[in-house]
């Protein structure tokens, strides 16, 4: 059976102050580490065997997810002394592989919330007989992304890793993060250095006439990156928008896990989740969010997109609104959060510090 790598040790900064204790894929999505999706995922694509390659928070991995058997996984992990980047990555796991010089191994980005049929990615490398085959979804704006233009028969033709001028953006197709390599094509990644696979190993190889083939789809596709994205990414988890065998509950319109303690009279809607030990108190509205466990949300609060961290506490009557509160922070009661604020960890902000309406 195909093995696969998954690259999570990115420092996730984008997603701070989420990021600050907690590697990005050790954020909860939908109530559990988002890693746990995906792992239940390729699990359910008949992949057993997985090698995390980790460096930043690198020690969270292990205790959490041990050899992985409670998923039906045999899990190893790989820490990088110095981060290696993508390609360098890939490479510094090669020797734990158990796959033959020809066989298929899949990698996939730590931080993609997909429908990607897994076992149709390996088929298409199977039958095309490509040395990389790579998962594309077409964006709208693909600047943040991976371009890659392929001819009709969906030949990759170039790999632009983000583009910076007009010129560049040939396509709106990138690269979805999942990838199948030919074993061999790993081992030729230089070793002991840092390499990336978007900007050195993919069009290295094309340049050596290598094939590499494209598998575009229009399945669900997220990059969990920024925290806009992940408090969608979580909502749709948890609505059922995004599918998943590891959602600790019935998908619907909100997801309230074992030892959260929600009163009666409080409104959670849009696949808002409300996580162990989390409280939500008389009142409280919450659409669209995620209440990491021990967090607090006191009476009369409303919480739109926005994540609030663990062991955080939100005051009574305060408005967030695509807000993202980090652990351990307080936010006192009558705030008013909007429009992508981030408030650090253990940060503590008084009653009525903060308004974007001119009322008191
Ligand atoms: N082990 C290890 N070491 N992992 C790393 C390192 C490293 O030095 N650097 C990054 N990673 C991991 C991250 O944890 C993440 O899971 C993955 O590699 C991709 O890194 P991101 O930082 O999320 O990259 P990106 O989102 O800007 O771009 C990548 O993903 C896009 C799709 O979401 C590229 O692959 C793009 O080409 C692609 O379009
Ligand atoms: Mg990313």
């Amino acid at each position: 059976m195909t093995e696969a790598i998954l690259l999570v040790g990115g420092k996730g900064t984008r997603l701070r102050p989420m990021t600050v204790n907690t590697p990005k894929p050790m954020v909860p999505a939908a109530g559990v580490p988002f890693l746990t999706h995906q792992l239940a995922r390729a699990r359910a694509a008949g992949v057993e065997h997985i090698v995390l390659a980790t460096s930043y928070l690198a020690e969270v991995f292990e205790p959490y997810f041990g050899d992985g058997s409670s998923l039906g996984l045999h899990l190893e992990y790989v820490t990088e002394v110095e981060p290696l980047g993508t390609g360098g990555a890939i490479r510094n796991v090669a020797e734990r592989l158990t796959s033959g010089p020809d066989e298929p191994v899949l990698i996939f980005n730590g931080d993609i919330l997909t429908g990607l049929d897994i076992r149709a990615l390996v088929h298409t490398h199977e039958t095309s007989g490509a040395d990389v085959s790579l998962h594309l979804t077409r964006v709208e704006d693909p600047r943040a992304f991976g371009l890659v233009p392929t001819d009709p028969t969906g030949r990759v033709t170039a790999f632009l890793e983000k583009p910076q001028t007009p010129e560049e953006i040939v396509t709106d197709q990138i690269n979805a993060g999942a990838y199948v390599f030919r074993r061999s094509v790993i081992d030729s990644i230089p070793a002991g250095r840092p390499v990336s696979v978007e900007r050195e190993t993919f069009p290295g190889l094309l340049a050596d006439g290598a094939h590499l083939q494209g598998m575009v789809d229009s399945t669900y596709w997220l990059d969990l990156g920024t925290p806009q994205a992940f408090v969608r990414g979580s909502a749709d988890l948890v609505l059922g928008r995004a599918p998943s065998p590891a959602v600790p509950g019935r998908c619907g319109d909100r997801l309230v896990v074992d030892g959260a303690e929600v009163a009666a009279d409080a409104k959670l809607t849009g696949g808002t989740v409300v996580c162990a030990g989390a409280v939500v108190g008389e009142g409280a509205r919450i659409d669209g969010s995620a209440v990491m466990a021990g967090a607090v949300v006191e009476p009369g609060a409303v919480v739109t997109d926005s994540l609030v961290g663990e062991g955080a506490r939100i005051g009574a009557r305060t408005v967030l609104h695509g807000a993202v509160i980090g652990d351990g922070a307080h936010v006192g009661a009558d705030n008013e959060l909007r429009d992508g604020v981030r408030v650090w960890c253990g940060a503590h902000l008084p009653a009525g510090a903060v308004r974007f309406s001119s009322d008191q």
